[in-house]
């Protein structure tokens, strides 16, 4: 099959252009590398923005038969300090890459959504139909892409998956960027520097280990899960300290964070249900965190 993968230079879309090259597909890679900088030799790359229009003449060049979208600016503090930025490259960037998508005749396009369209979430493990609400530019503008991909659907038969992330890890995580916990007390723990948990530790996460997320991207790219958008997470909540204690333990470092006041806006926990993806994509998580934790220091301390 012929795939394209926007942002796939960065953290995610780096480890799936790898499974996607490993299953004998023929892989483009479409990234501006403002961010990511991993390269496969096996798959051609245009170093391109996705909101140039040049993408369109050369998307409908490559005739992807599959486009997995994942190209995007992901900070959410970013997004809070300039939005009009945050919708330049994630709402305009997506709209530019879906018409490039249709015109080039695409079958369909897999896009990378975020648990922060749920915004404060009522119940845990947040169900994949659950109301969203969007509380950041950042979630305003992925909320977005998935409005746009239903439009397209139903303008243009373009079909669509959305798969909604929880909190990803594993190798090639920066660690400067403020989603990867995993990556920044590894990175800490490996050179002996100080760490620190943020509150009293008890704050939770979803961790779901990158080679699982690139596992639910490689099957969305088939025919399931059409017009469907899925959560892929573990649904298991992790706290601060429970995270540290294992990092620690992988890394056979000291197990003794600083604490410092919690940060505002921060969510209190989060974790999603993953059930429906078990069903409509055939997914299942399959490394449990110390495996991914043990999976994630041995590339660090090999990188
Ligand atoms: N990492 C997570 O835990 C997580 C959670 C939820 C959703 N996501 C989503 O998954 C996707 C991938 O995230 P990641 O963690 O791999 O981030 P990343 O920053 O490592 O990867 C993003 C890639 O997109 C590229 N890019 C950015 N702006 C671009 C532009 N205008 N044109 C072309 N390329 C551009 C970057 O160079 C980078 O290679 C994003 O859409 C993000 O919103 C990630």
């Amino acid at each position: 099959m012929r795939v394209l993968v926007t942002g796939g230079a960065g953290f995610i879309g780096s480890n799936l252009v790898d499974r996607l090259v490993r299953d004998g597909h023929e892989v483009t890679v479409l990234d501006d590398l403002s961010s990511g900088g991993n390269r496969n030799p096996e798959a051609r790359l245009h170093v391109m923005d996705v909101r140039d229009p040049a993408i369109g003449p050369v998307i409908e060049g490559l005739r992807p038969e599959v486009v997995c979208h994942l190209a995007a600016q992901i900070s959410v503090r970013r997004s809070v300090a300039d939005p009009a930025l945050d919708a330049r490259l994630n709402v305009e960037g997506t709209v530019n890459v879906l018409e490039a998508a249709r015109r080039a005749g695409a079958r369909k396009v897999v896009y990378a959504s975020s648990v922060a369209v749920y915004g404060r979430p009522r119940v845990i493990p947040v169900p994949a139909d659950a109301a969203t609400d969007p509380r950041s530019p950042y979630a305003a503008s992925k909320l977005s892409g998935e409005i746009y991909l239903s439009a397209y659907l139903g303008l243009h038969g373009l079909e669509y998956t959305t798969l909604v992330l929880s909190n990803v890890y594993g190798p090639r995580q920066s660690p400067e960027g403020e989603a990867g916990v995993v990556s920044i007390f590894t990175d800490a723990l490996l050179s002996g520097r100080r760490t620190v948990v943020y509150g009293d530790g008890s704050q939770t996460r979803d961790y779901v280990f990158v080679d699982d997320v690139v596992d639910g991207f490689a099957r969305a790219c088939g025919p399931e899960g059409n017009g469907r958008r899925f959560n892929l997470g573990t649904g298991v909540q992790t706290t601060d300290r429970r995270l540290h204690t294992l990092v620690a333990a992988a890394a056979g470092a000291p197990d003794e964070p600083a604490f410092e006041p919690p940060r505002l806006g921060d969510l209190p926990a989060m974790a999603v249900d993953p059930a429906p993806a078990f069903e409509g994509l055939g997914w299942r998580p399959a490394h449990d965190l110390a495996a991914g934790l043990k999976a994630t220091v041995a590339w660090a301390t090999s990188a």
